[in-house]
């Protein structure tokens, strides 16, 4: 099915001058940029994006990392955008990751990992509403 998924450069791909290199991955895949955004997330926000892991001990230093320079934000659609998008990005770990994914290529540990992606169907949509509203999604019909 066609899906849309949310994929996040993070602030040390965006200082690295990487994100036409991570677009490029992206249009190869197959999956199309519907929305963009450059921000630099207050700690409200990256907070309340990454609610979920709130409990876990790498929390802050994630939120910090988050806030450290700009993000580029996309929403990406496809045939089967959230797996194909996740293959791509590579495992969490960079060290983990597979040779040729953007995160064995760009990510310098799990903490600096250059992308987020989202995990899931459903948690993709949420993540898209996050950044996006309905206004700012393209329909990419031709
Ligand atoms: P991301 O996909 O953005 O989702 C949460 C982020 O937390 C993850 O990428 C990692 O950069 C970071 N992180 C740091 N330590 C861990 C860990 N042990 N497990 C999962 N994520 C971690």
């Amino acid at each position: 099915a066609v899906e849309r998924t949310l994929s996040i450069i993070k602030p040390d791909a965006v200082a690295k001058n990487i994100i036409g290199e991570i677009y490029s991955r992206f249009e190869r895949a197959g999956l199309k940029i519907v929305a963009a955004r450059m921000l630099h997330l207050s700690r409200e926000q990256a907070e309340a994006f990454y609610a979920v892991h709130k409990e876990r001990p790498f929390f802050k230093d994630l939120v910090d990392f988050m806030i450290s320079g700009p993000v580029m934000v996309q929403a990406l659609e496809g045939e089967n955008a959230v797996a194909r998008h996740r293959e791509i990005m590579g495992a969490t770990d960079p060290k983990q990751a597979e040779p040729g994914t953007i995160r064995a290529d760009f990510a310098d540990s799990i903490d600096e990992n250059a992308v987020h992606g989202s995990d899931a169907v459903e948690t993709a949509t949420q993540e898209v509403n996050f950044f996006f509203g309905p206004d700012e999604l393209c329909a990419r019909t031709r």
